[in-house]
């Protein structure tokens, strides 16, 4: 199903694509959800390109496994689940069944108790043992931090409630850092684990009960917990009032749509966050209705399969001109890298194609003054994905805002456009001649047709948000399907935690390292000796 892409690809790899780029071409390679706009004029694809890659989502029957997960259908073969984070934005409540359930009740009741227990601590009905909650620490790792984290600081225009913090690392600079900032009498802890056996998440909740305790009689009292496991929260001592349970077919890095989210419930108000939940949902609806070529998630499926698998970019750099997203590429690396970064079929065969991409970015313009250099003159295409928003927060600044839109507008033009060794030369005629003229001119010539896509929305609010993650959270889903593998388990991250157990005693000294390989022996040697 490849080789007729791949052939395609080969007739037009060498011609420069900025010469399709008309207006028609603007029209035609660009799509609206709502009054969002996704903008793939500026790369190689052309309408037998566009064919191809829709006949590719066909062949490997993406409509039908999209309706199968919508529907609850067990998706997630290797560990026997439904994938079902959509659910937790169905909020108009129509039926969706797992096991011949109805699960809606469940998610809407447990979305009303997160958004009583957000007003309560907003409003200060729920009080620290000294006073009115002023600080959340929200205390989880991997999906249960970088969405939330991410979602906080992207909405922080929208934030009246308490201080919100984030602790993920088990690294002790980073709750060390946290919480010399807060009064444990006035902080609410949320300890944020599907699983709650997470060792970082564990280590660190131990560690804030422990300072909580040395101020306040009871500790446990000012925690909550957000977890598929009622017997372990209990188990910590977290009253039932305060545990905000969801079911295993939501996946970590999906999971922010419901309780994982409650810090940023408690930082934005319940009213905000369904805004966020109502823009995710109407995501959801673009992407079950939408026919595939004015289809925004599966088009940007598209463009990523047609850059990775076939154009054979291994990486892809996500650029926001909005700072709010600062975040925004580290949650997509646990979600696309997470999900796609596997080696075998749903079958258990080799892939037969690369996997999904490296995912890498920085907020624009900071990245300008970095590594924008080796995306412009590097040997390596780096395909690119800006995102702007119309306004900013800052209306007294508005024109400082149009400068941030000036510059992510020149950036993709000048990728594609690039500049020519005539121009480059014609820039320094004035300052060097003969050998030294053409020398100097080399280094300042830019090849240009490197591809990009830009996503532009009016302003970057809680319902834009909902649309922006579910819009990725559906572009993997589609390039799962694609590349016919499992995109929500996450056996890769087995092995590391296995051995991290058994390497503990042995930093500790009480194991020696007798079974271990050369290197990792003269490590912890290295590391013994100086004090770990
Ligand atoms: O180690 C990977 C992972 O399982 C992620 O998939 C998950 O988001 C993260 O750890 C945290 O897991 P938990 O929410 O169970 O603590």
């Amino acid at each position: 199903m490849w080789d007729a892409l791949r052939a395609h690809h080969a007739g037009v790899k060498n011609r420069r694509f900025e010469t399709l780029v008309d207006q028609a071409r603007a029209a035609d390679f660009s799509v609206q959800a709502g009054d969002m706009l996704l903008d793939y004029a500026k790369t190689n694809i052309d309408s037998d390109g566009r064919k191809l890659l829709i006949d590719l989502l066909d062949r490997a029957g993406v409509a039908a496994k999209r309706d199968a997960m919508f529907s609850g259908a067990a998706i997630n073969e290797t560990e026997g689940r439904a994938v079902l984070h959509t659910a937790l934005r169905n909020l108009d409540g129509a039926p969706v069944m797992v096991d011949g359930v109805d699960v809606m009740d469940g998610v809407l009741q447990t979305l009303s108790r997160m958004a009583r227990f957000a007003a309560d601590v907003r409003g200060g009905v729920f009080q620290g043992q000294g006073g009115a909650i002023t600080d959340v620490v929200n205390i989880g790792i991997g999906g249960s931090d970088l969405g939330p984290k991410m979602a906080a600081i992207a909405l922080a225009p929208y934030h009246d409630g308490p201080r919100c913090h984030f602790v993920s690392n088990v690294d002790p600079a980073d709750i060390a850092q946290v919480l010399r900032g807060c009064d444990p009498a006035t902080t609410l802890v949320i300890v944020a684990s599907k699983t709650f056996t997470t060792i970082e998440t564990m280590t660190n909740a131990q560690t804030a009960k422990a300072w909580m305790g040395e101020t306040v009689s009871d500790p446990a009292a000012q925690f909550a917990a957000l977890s598929t496991s009622g017997d372990k929260t209990a188990a910590f001592g977290i009253d039932p009032s305060r545990v905000f349970g969801f079911e295993d077919w939501v996946g970590g890095r999906y999971s922010m749509w419901g309780p994982i989210g409650l810090s940023l419930m408690i930082a934005i108000g319940a009213k905000a966050f369904r805004a966020f939940l109502r823009g995710a949902q109407a995501m959801d609806t673009h992407f079950r209705s939408a026919e595939w070529s004015q289809n925004m998630p599966a088009l940007l499926a598209m463009v990523g399969i047609w850059h990775n698998q076939i154009c054979g970019h291994a990486t892809r750099a996500v650029l926001p001109y909005d700072n709010n997203l600062a975040r925004l590429p580290a949650y997509l690396q646990q979600l696309e890298m997470e999900s796609n970064g596997k080696g075998v079929s749903m079958d258990g065969a080799d892939l037969s194609v690369n996997s999904g991409p490296v995912v890498w970015g920085e907020p624009g313009t900071n990245g300008q003054h970095a590594f924008y250099q080796l995306i412009h003159q590097g040997t390596r295409v780096v395909p690119c994905e800006f995102l702007v928003a119309a306004r900013g927060h800052e209306d007294d600044l508005h024109h400082q805002h149009q400068l941030l839109v000036a510059n992510c507008l020149a950036q993709s033009e000048a990728l594609m456009k690039g500049r020519d060794l005539a121009e480059a030369r014609s820039k320094v005629a004035d300052k060097f001649e003969g050998a030294e003229l053409e020398r100097q001119a080399r280094h300042r010539v830019f090849p240009g047709n490197r591809p990009s896509v830009t996503i532009a929305y009016p302003q970057l609010d809680p319902f834009t948000l909902g649309q922006i993650v579910a819009l990725y959270e559906h572009r993997v889903f589609v390039e799962g399907v694609v590349l016919g593998i499992n995109s929500y388990d996450q056996w890769g991250v087995e092995l590391g935690k296995e051995l991290a157990t058994a390497l503990q005693p042995v930093v500790e000294g009480a194991q020696g390292t007798d079974d271990k390989d050369g290197s990792t022996a003269a490590l912890v040697g290295f590391l013994r000796q100086n004090g770990v």
